[in-house]
């Protein structure tokens, strides 16, 4: 051990400390550079560095060149290297043992900062700085400029969200994007290949096309959708996944009604990319900057105001007066401040905005001791994984310096599966967390579902009801449909604030936009609905109203498609697209292409329920029928094989499993036809009843 039995001639242990930094520094300074650096004489220095050989810390070598003044060249050996991380470590118990002192001295308690023993310890503190993988200002620049020529992968949304953790630490112990064996062992049993707890998996999914194009031990360029150059990344795994397994495993089921399954099997690529990640900058957010914080920003904020237990708040709905109380409670419970951290990353298509919610959030806060609390925003992109994801949001909570997480009634719930059924149990969650809290390294503060208890005017547990009491509790699904209705939503239930806001963004459905989204065989008699459709949505005015017919937009968006199944998925997201930005802005859409696929289908339902209601109409018109009319003759060329790829011929239609609407043409006229889904609509408080 070199610590007890030092070579005659090494320097003392501050000294020693400062040689072996300098050295790893600047290993190639001269040595008149290096005794300056350390203020002490090259006499000094050589003899030093003679010790610290014989020592085994320092490898001296000939440095070939014509500099005779410069012969030899020094490096750390990898001893030399511990023994530098071990005495900064000393340096640091004893830097940190002067400030506790002193703290004690001024303010009479210890600075509660936890005595550093060795480094893994100094990490785990929730206060001291965690490590990123961003590289300084000048080699970022460097970075930069050599990357112009790399192969580059445009991130999608979510694989941005995940970078931005991976850089700032917020995934911290995570490296870059899985490996294949950490992939494997995370999927499999919630751990990396080395036993490191990790319930997630991280994965660079690319398309096939972009994989042929990426070499094992390559770097590629991570951009953003602007082209910016987020990152870079040395690709040592390439493989196809078991997307199947990976649902089952970390979703549970292999079901598409999950919204993350979903999304693995609709939108992410079919190959994985991992490797490590060298950060060059954070992606570019212009929205509520102020609120939003690094993991190493928040650890200094509690720094800096003295907080030492901090219990987080994970949430992605905005705050009514049950989260309110839910949170007081966990901290009171805890003893610890309160740290509100809602997800503004992506959470489950169809949830209230960002920007209302952070509205609506900043309302609340007002209504905290501002010494207690304090709100940070986190771009996270959920997976409504449930379990998984509550010993997930843990581990991130841990990072941005967090002792304590409130897990609540359903954390991150996926909301029913495909049979109606709920994925998860509402408390698995909490079960989970339990199971793993000290190896999360915090701890969690589990809550039931609280109700309002209408005799004492004040929120409880579910399960501390006083017996004989009356309970109000309003579910989500009941709030947004007092919303779409315009109806009151009392002040028990939430602050007048909040509610303004969630009214502005989500005014009665009488008022929203909307989408009208026919779809059926050729010749079903879609576009004959959708116009008169249209013509009476006019005739009643109030909202502009847009037609997308399927031959119109072939004319016009879309003519240099054809009828492969890609350039039919580009089409109708192109219509799902046009008619999003239409029921946003409070129109009304309706779309009247073939649409023959589930997914596809089902991606423009999300796109266009962000924003308002989607009514999808199957015009259930029988093949045998649409042939028979055959109006424009395109049937019988078809059977003739003069047009390929023909919907119903020679190219599939998946018929609509649970349309909100099925029309049947054959026996009834069209104005029927269009006043059935004028009846749908106002049931659906879409307009008005006359
Ligand atoms: S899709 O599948 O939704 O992209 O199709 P869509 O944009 O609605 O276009 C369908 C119209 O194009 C004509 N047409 C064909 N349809 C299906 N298959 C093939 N191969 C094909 N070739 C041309 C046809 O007139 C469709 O119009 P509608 O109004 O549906 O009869």
């Amino acid at each position: 051990m070199i610590a007890s039995h030092p070579a005659p001639n090494l320097p003392e242990e501050d000294q020693l400390f400062r040689l072996l930094r300098q050295l790893d520094r600047t290993p190639e300074a001269s040595q008149r550079v290096t005794a300056e650096a350390l203020g002490i004489s090259l006499g000094r220095l050589n003899a030093w560095l003679r010790a610290a050989a014989e020592a085994g810390l320092v490898n001296i070598s000939d440095r070939p060149g014509p500099d005779r003044r410069q012969r030899f060249a020094y490096a750390l050996t990898l001893r030399g290297a511990s023994e530098k991380s071990r005495l900064a470590d000393r340096f640091l118990a004893r830097k940190l043992a002067e400030y506790d002192a002193l703290h004690a001295e001024l303010t009479g308690t210890t600075s509660g900062l936890v005595p550093i023993k060795h480094r893994t310890e100094l990490m785990q503190n929730n206060l001291a700085p965690i490590p990123e993988l961003y590289v300084s200002y000048d080699s970022a620049q460097k970075l930069k400029a050599e990357a112009a020529d790399l192969t580059s992968h445009d991130l999608t949304a979510r694989q941005i969200c995940d970078l931005e953790l991976l850089m700032n630490g917020g995934f911290n112990p995570l490296k870059g994007f899985l490996s294949e064996a950490d992939y494997d062992g995370v999927v499999e049993n919630m751990r990396l290949a080395d036993g490191t707890l990790w319930p997630m998996p991280i994965t660079l999914d690319v398309t096939e096309k972009f994989a042929e194009t990426v070499e094992i031990g390559q770097d590629i360029a991570l951009r953003d959708q602007e082209g910016v150059i987020l990152a870079t990344m040395t690709v040592t795994d390439k493989w196809v996944p078991n997307k199947a397994r990976e649902a089952e495993k970390v979703f549970g089921a292999d079901d598409l009604a999950h919204p993350a399954v979903n999304y693995l099997h609709n939108q992410a690529g079919a190959v994985y990319l991992g490797g490590p990640v060298t950060g060059i900058q954070q992606p570019v957010h212009y929205d509520f900057r102020a609120r939003r914080d690094t993991p190493n920003e928040l650890r200094a904020y509690f720094r800096k105001v003295g907080w030492r237990k901090i219990v987080a708040f994970q949430t992605r709905n905005p705050l009514h007066r049950a989260h309110q109380e839910l949170t007081f409670r966990a901290a009171k419970e805890a003893q610890a401040n309160l740290l509100i951290h809602p997800v503004v990353g992506m959470t489950k298509p169809g949830d209230v905005d960002h920007f209302t919610r952070v509205r609506c959030y900043e309302a609340v806060l007002d209504k905290y001791p501002a010494s207690t609390t304090t709100m940070s925003l986190l771009n996270l992109a959920m997976r409504m994984a449930g379990p998984r994801e509550a010993v997930w949001h843990g581990l991130i909570r841990k990072n941005h310096g967090c002792t304590h997480m409130i897990v609540g009634r359903d954390h991150a719930g996926p909301g029913k599966n495909s049979a109606g059924q709920d994925f998860y149990g509402p408390y698995d969650a909490q079960e989970l967390f339990a199971a793993h809290a000290a190896e999360i390294g915090i701890e969690m503060v589990d809550f039931k579902h609280m109700v309002f208890v209408q005799e004492k005017a004040q929120y409880y547990p579910a399960n501390e009801v006083p017996e004989g009491d009356t309970v109000l509790d309003i579910s989500g699904t009941e709030l947004r449909r007092r919303l779409a209705e315009g109806l009151e939503i009392p002040e028990w239930f939430s602050f007048p604030e909040v509610v303004t806001e969630l009214r502005k963004t989500r005014p009665p459905r009488s008022n929203q936009g909307f989408t009208v989204f026919f779809t059926g065989l050729s010749g079903s008699g879609k576009s004959t609905i959708a116009n008169a459709l249209m013509v009476k949505l006019m005739e009643m005015g109030g909202r502009p109203v847009t037609l997308l017919d399927g031959d119109v937009v072939r004319k016009h968006l879309s003519s240099e498609l054809g009828f492969s199944k890609e350039h039919r998925d580009i089409n109708i997201k192109r219509i799902g697209y046009v008619a999003s930005e239409i029921t946003k802005n409070g129109g009304i859409a309706i779309c009247a292409p073939i649409a023959p696929y589930t997914a596809t289908r089902r991606a423009v339902r999300e796109m266009i329920e962000a924003y308002g209601a989607f009514l999808e109409v199957h015009v259930a018109t029988a093949l045998e029928e649409c042939e028979r009319r055959d109006r424009k003759g395109l049937y019988k060329l078809a059977r003739e094989g003069k047009i390929k790829e023909f919907t119903g011929i020679s190219d599939p239609y998946e018929e609509p499993k649970n349309p909100e609407l099925r029309v049947e043409t054959e026996g009834t006229d069209v104005d029927n036809c269009a006043h059935q889904v004028i009846l749908k609509l106002e049931s659906m408080g879409l307009i008005a009843a006359s």
